[in-house]
């Protein structure tokens, strides 16, 4: 037998043991987000890890948002002190330990009971601003300091718009997230095949027995619209009526992007939905350099899609955004260990972003630009 066959055999022995098993358990077990969703896929029922890893229908756009990592490449900057290196920023009148945000993701309650609120436990453990539709209320009435961005796709009128937008200021909020790439639910097969009712984002993931009717793809979702009539008079609504951020999620071309400034966004947010709406819509760190210069420096521009390493943020931030928002690896961590998981998935992400502009040589957020980063073309 080769030395590397004995090799693999004694790793597959250690990898069975029940000993690596407790440790891979643990919550300091993964050592990456990888290794988070592969310790909540364990955890989880398929229809929830389903749920949350899918995309829409062939999963183009899903694979192209990380793709579009690998064809950047940074170029370090050195013999800089970096003794000292802070990933603090400020952000539409925030000051922040990190450019990480939380971004807004429905249909936590497939994973736990009540998970919206254990996630924002999590963001105010971490000192770190959530951006949620709900699950803050109790927290925020409590006197907690929780950094919040509330979410909405919207409203069909203005009443309703105007009436959210006193509630969240009232309630605490530090800003408005509009989504605007979910007209429509979109026609994800992973659902579809599991026979995913959208009731089981509140009431939780079915008994087994329960008998499941098969889903009619994509005329369902058309059958089941969100806001197909939304405009961009809908910032206006909310813009009168309080005086927090307008922030424009779900932007991926340019000439939106500076349709969203010149309606009055305080940011756009350049998101495809982690994959999850059209099917074929460019990845984000793709779309992200032409949005960011057709904005023009005169709103913040952030990014979220694929982002699960800090070498992953600080190309984003290379490529011009001020900040990132992350999805999916804040719920693996929520799958894998409930809050502390979200707590150590945070603090992953910082640390690895800590570290990389450490070795980019670039002390704090506002050093990171373009000059840094080049796209990398396929040689034959
Ligand atoms: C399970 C899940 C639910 C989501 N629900 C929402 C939502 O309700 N509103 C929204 O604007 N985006 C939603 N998103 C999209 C995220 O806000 C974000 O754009 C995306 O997850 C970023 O990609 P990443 O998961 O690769 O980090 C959801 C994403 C996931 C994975």
């Amino acid at each position: 037998m080769q030395r590397r066959d004995c090799f693999r055999q004694l790793m597959g022995l250690v990898a069975a043991s029940p000993l690596w098993a407790q440790q891979a358990d643990d919550v300091m077990g993964p050592v990456n987000i990888h290794e988070f969703e592969e310790a909540a896929k364990r955890k989880m029922h398929r229809m929830a890890y389903d749920f949350i890893a899918g995309g829409v229908e062939d999963e183009y756009t899903l694979r192209a948002n990380r793709e579009a990592f690998g064809r950047v490449a940074i170029l370090p900057r050195v013999m800089i002190d970096t003794t000292d290196v802070s990933t603090e920023i400020e952000l539409l009148g925030l000051k922040l330990k990190s450019p990480i945000i939380i971004a807004p993701t429905g249909g936590k309650n497939l994973v736990l009971p009540n998970a919206d609120e254990i996630v924002a436990k999590g963001a105010l453990a971490r000192e770190t601003l959530i951006c949620s539709a709900t699950g803050v209320q109790k927290l925020l009435q409590d006197g907690k300091p929780l950094l919040w961005w509330s979410n909405t796709t919207g409203s069909s009128t203005k009443a309703q718009a105007v009436g959210y937008a006193k509630r969240v200021e009232d309630g605490g909020g530090k800003g408005i997230v509009v989504t605007v790439d979910n007209a429509y639910q979109s026609n994800r097969d992973r659902n579809n095949r599991n026979r995913f009712d959208y009731g089981y984002m509140q009431g939780g993931v079915p008994s087994d027995a329960e008998t499941r009717k098969p889903v009619n793809p994509a005329r369902a979702a058309m059958w089941g619209p969100h806001t197909p009539a939304m405009t961009w008079e809908y910032i206006n609504w909310l813009k009168g009526a309080s005086s927090m951020p307008v922030i424009i999620k779900g932007v991926l071309h340019p000439e939106d992007a500076a349709l969203a400034v010149k309606h009055g966004a305080d940011a756009v947010v350049v998101s495809n939905h982690g994959g999850r709406q059209l099917d074929g819509a460019m990845g984000t760190l793709d779309a992200l350099p032409d949005v960011v210069e057709a904005v023009g420096g005169k709103v913040p521009v952030l990014m979220d899609g694929g982002l699960r390493r800090g070498g992953d943020i600080l190309k984003a931030m290379a490529l011009g955004a001020r900040a990132v928002l992350v999805g999916r690896a804040p719920l693996w961590g929520l799958g894998a260990f409930g809050q502390p998981g979200v707590e150590r998935v945070l603090q992953l992400l910082t640390d690895e972003t800590r570290l990389a502009m450490a070795l980019a040589g670039k002390r704090r957020i506002s050093e990171i630009d373009k000059t840094i980063a080049r796209r990398m073309t396929i040689w034959r």
